[in-house]
């Protein structure tokens, strides 16, 4: 059973994880058109930081500690899917912990991504997860 209640917790989690990699960006565009320093800028601010430390923060880390936990019991680390997956789930982690910098940037004032640029990485998770639920359900190679 440990298997399956594993797997439960890991993909609830991993739904909170993408939800909250889908609504960062949206709240970077909003924040973008904000005149720095204004009230409003201050309210995305606020509302960012709840996003990364009730969302984003929490869900990342469960999500790793039951997906490599998973990966043990199914014997996973000898299998190709999972190693490709394994790429992929480290770049969505490195997308994670980049935007968040580029959040803190423009919370300091700064403007580092276009709003195309912001749209266009804004696609970026939604692009893995298909990828990353393709590998592990199918298991190709
Ligand atoms: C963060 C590191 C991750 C690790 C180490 C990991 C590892 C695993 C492992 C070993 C399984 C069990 C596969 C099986 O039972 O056959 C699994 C299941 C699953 N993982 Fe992950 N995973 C991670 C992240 C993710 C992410 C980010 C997603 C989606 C974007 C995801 C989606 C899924 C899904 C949908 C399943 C269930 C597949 C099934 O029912 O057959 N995982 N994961």
């Amino acid at each position: 059973m440990t298997y399956y209640w594993l797997k439960a917790g890991h993909i609830i989690f991993m739904v909170f994880w993408m939800a909250g990699l889908f609504m960062l960006p949206r709240q970077m565009l909003y924040l973008h058109s904000a005149t720095p320093g204004s009230p409003e800028a201050a309210e995305w601010d606020r509302r960012m930081g709840l996003l990364r430390k009730m969302i984003l923060t929490p869900s990342l880390i469960v999500v790793w500690v039951l997906g490599l936990a998973l990966a043990y019991t199914i014997g996973a680390f000898s299998q190709g899917w999972f190693h490709a997956k394994l790429l992929l789930v480290l770049a969505l982690t490195g997308y994670h912990g980049w935007m968040v910098s580029q959040a803190r940037r423009m919370i300091d004032g700064q403007r580092p991504l276009t709003e195309r640029q912001l749209r266009l990485w804004g696609e970026f998770p939604a692009f893995i997860l298909a990828l990353v639920v393709v590998l592990v359900v199918v298991k190709p190679f």
